[in-house]
C-alpha cells in the first residue's frame, strides 16, 4: 500500500498535477524537516484504525486510546498496525502524545474530552461529523454554525484544534486510488504551524492537504460531508470525493 501511495504521488508529479505545485499547505509542509510524531488515536473504529495503520507504516508512533484496550479486537489491531503501536486508556494515550486524533461519535465528544484531562499544549485533530435524516436527506441536528470542531475547542481551551479528515470516507483514506484521482483534505484551524503538521499527516495518507482558513471554517467542512452523504443517499451505488484545484486569482 505504501508503495502504491508513493507511486501515485510520483505519477501526479510527473504529469505536473502534483499537490506540491498547487497546494499552499503542502508547500509549507515540504519546507520544513520531516519528523516523526507520537499520535494518540482516541477510538479504534473505522477512521481510527485506518489512520493508525497508515501512520504507523509511515514511521509515526501510534498510541490507541480505547475503552477496551485489552480486548482481542484492539490487541489484533496492534498487530495489524505494527511499528510498536500500543493501546491504553483514553486518558493515558492523550497524556503520552503531542497530537491527539479524536475519531469518535459526535455524541460522545463531550464525554471523551472530559475523560482526556488537561489538553493544554496538545494538537487535537477533529475528524467528526454529525447528521440526522430529515425526509431521507442528512441535515445538521443542531445549528450548523455551531461546528463540532469549535465545540471541541471550547471544551479544551488550552489545546490547538484542527479540523481535518472529516470530508471523505475512511475507505478512501485506506486506499486513495479508489477515487481514481487526487483527493483534497481541507484543513481548518487557527494555528499555522499546527496546520502544517496536520498537512504532513495528510500527505502520509496519499491525500492533498489544503489550508482553508480558521477554525470557523469547520462549519463549512462539516456541511461538505453532509452534502457528500446526501448525494450518496440520492444516488445509490455512487459517491463523490472532493478535489479542490487551486488556481491563480
Ligand atoms: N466512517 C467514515 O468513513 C468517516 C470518515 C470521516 C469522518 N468520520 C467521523 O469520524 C468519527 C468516527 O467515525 P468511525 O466511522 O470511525 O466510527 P466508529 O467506527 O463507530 O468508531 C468510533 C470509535 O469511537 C470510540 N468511542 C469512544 N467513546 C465512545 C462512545 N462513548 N461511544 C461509542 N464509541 C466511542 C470507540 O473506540 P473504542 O471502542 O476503542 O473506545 C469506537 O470504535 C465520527 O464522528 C464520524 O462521523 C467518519
Amino acid at each position: 500500500m505504501k508503495r502504491l501511495r508513493q507511486l501515485s504521488l510520483l505519477v501526479l508529479l510527473a504529469v505536473g498535477l502534483g499537490p506540491l505545485q498547487f497546494n499552499p499547505a503542502a508547500k509549507l509542509a515540504a519546507q520544513t524537516e520531516r519528523s516523526f510524531e507520537t499520535i494518540a488515536i482516541i477510538g479504534t473504529g473505522n477512521v481510527g484504525s485506518t489512520l493508525g495503520k497508515i501512520w504507523a507504516e509511515a514511521g509515526h508512533t501510534i498510541i490507541y486510546g480505547s475503552r477496551t484496550p485489552l480486548s482481542s479486537r484492539v490487541q489484533n489491531l496492534l498487530i495489524e498496525t505494527g511499528n510498536a503501536a500500543t493501546a491504553t486508556s483514553q486518558a493515558a494515550a492523550a497524556r503520552q502524545a503531542e497530537i491527539i486524533l479524536i475519531p469518535v461519535p459526535p455524541t460522545a465528544i463531550a464525554e471523551v474530552i472530559a475523560t482526556l484531562g488537561d489538553l493544554t499544549g496538545k494538537l487535537v485533530i477533529d475528524p467528526t461529523n454529525y447528521w440526522e435524516f430529515e425526509a431521507g436527506y442528512p441535515v445538521s441536528p443542531r445549528d450548523p454554525r455551531a461546528s463540532l470542531a469549535e465545540e471541541v475547542q471550547a471544551l479544551a481551551p488550552g489545546a490547538t484544534v484542527v479540523k481535518a479528515f472529516n470530508t471523505l470516507n475512511y475507505m478512501v483514506m485506506e486506499d486513495p486510488s479508489r477515487s481514481a484521482g487526487p483527493v483534497t483534505v481541507p484543513i481548518a484551524g487557527n494555528d499555522a504551524l499546527a496546520k502544517q503538521r496536520v498537512a504532513r499527516l495528510v500527505e502520509d495518507v496519499g491525500l492533498e492537504p489544503l489550508d482553508v482558513g480558521p477554525l470557523q471554517a469547520a462549519e463549512y467542512l462539516e456541511e461538505m460531508l453532509r452534502l457528500a452523504l446526501g448525494f450518496r443517499e440520492l444516488n445509490p451505488g455512487a459517491a463523490f470525493d472532493y478535489y479542490l484545484r487551486v488556481r491563480p486569482n
